[in-house]
């Protein structure tokens, strides 16, 4: 059995690549490394620098590595460049998979784990989001995410390819610090970049409908994100798994701005109030997992909090940031 894991030299596709190779699995990454760093893999896992769009490399590489399964994480990930670019979203998140798809049909690949988004949602009127609540993405981001899944789950029904599909919430944290997102495109490094600037950290909006007034979401440690992959490879491993999963990963709990806000001040030990900004275009007021079905369908559930998410993405901010801002 060997798992080819595409954006495998990322943030999450590292962490996934590291749980995967501790727990006995064969794995093989493919990585262009447009946001990839060869360091963040375990020395033992090749490493094929390539697009996941090119359909030669991919048959290639699917033939000489015996390839039984494939985990896709290799995607474009902001939501604002894919408001400014929608056709190169589209191209590369949604035209790259169907190219993937076609060399697995092809190759008699059996096995395929996509990595979606809770941005398949948008902004759902719900207290807990369910895999049953209605998916109405708000960004080209999100669309690509949707279509992917739409796609993965046809792709799986013609050529007998049994499917899951992973929709993260908000991934923080680092399992190592070598290992920490090095973007500035998510909350926790977003408030460090500011912190390191000397700057107060930003909350756009404290005036929405909830305990505190600011957003509420549900984060979830890379750690913990890696192992559900883990659980969901063991179980596309089983003689009987076939059909589709598509299913939240989350921690079922929600954590305000404010709240998590507070926390990295404690961490830190930078505990400057937040200014409060106006609210940004396209904000949920809460966006918060029910992770019920992940426990039952792949027997897994969260560990880990969200101090240690702070703490830990603290400690590899300061390997790659130095103390310095990000630019
Ligand atoms: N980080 C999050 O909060 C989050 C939340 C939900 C979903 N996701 C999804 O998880 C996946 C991984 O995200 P990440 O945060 O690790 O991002 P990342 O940018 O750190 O990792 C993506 C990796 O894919 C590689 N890559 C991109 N396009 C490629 C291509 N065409 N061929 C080969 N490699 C390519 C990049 O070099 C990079 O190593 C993405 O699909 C993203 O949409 C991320």
């Amino acid at each position: 059995m060997t798992w080819l894991i595409t954006g495998g030299a990322g943030y999450i596709g590292a962490h996934v690549a590291r749980a995967m190779t501790d727990a006995g699995e064969r794995v093989l990454v493919l990585d262009d490394l447009s946001a990839g760093f060869p360091a963040r893999l375990p020395a033992d896992v090749p490493l094929v620098e390539g697009s996941a769009l090119d359909g030669d490399l991919l048959k290639r590489v699917f033939a000489e590595h015996a390839v039984t399964g494939v985990v896709h994480l290799a995607a474009r990930k902001q939501v604002g460049e894919s408001v400014a670019q929608p056709t190169r979203y589209y191209r590369e998140n949604v035209g790259g998979l169907a190219t993937l798809l076609e060399a697995v049909a092809e190759a008699g690949i059996k096995r395929f784990l996509f990595s979606s988004s809770a941005a398949v949602y948008g902004n759902p009127d719900v207290d807990l989001i369910t895999e049953d609540t209605p998916c109405a993405p708000v960004n080209p981001y999100g669309e690509t995410k949707l279509t992917g899944e739409w796609l993965v789950r046809a792709a799986g029904r013609a050529h007998g390819i049994s499917t899951v599909c992973l929709r993260y919430f908000n991934v923080a944290g680092a399992a190592a610090p070598e290992l920490a997102d090095t973007g500035v495109f998510n909350i926790v490094p977003m408030v460090f970049d500011r912190l390191t600037r000397d700057e107060a950290p930003r909350i756009f909006g404290d005036d929405y409908p909830t305990s505190d007034g600011t957003c509420i979401r549900d984060y979830i440690h890379v750690a913990d994100l890696a192992e559900a992959h883990l659980a969901a490879a063991r179980r596309l491993n089983a003689e009987d798994a076939s059909g589709d999963l598509t299913v939240n990963i989350g921690r079922g709990e929600g954590v305000s701005v404010r709240e998590l806000i507070t926390v990295i001040g404690e961490i830190t030990g930078d505990r400057r109030p937040a200014v409060v900004e106006a609210r940004r275009p396209g904000d949920a007021p809460r966006a918060v997992a029910s992770a019920a079905l992940a426990a039952e369908a792949l027997g897994w559930t969260a560990r880990r909090g969200v101090r240690e998410m702070v703490e830990s993405a603290w400690q590899g901010w300061l390997l790659h940031h130095g103390g310095r801002s990000s630019g």
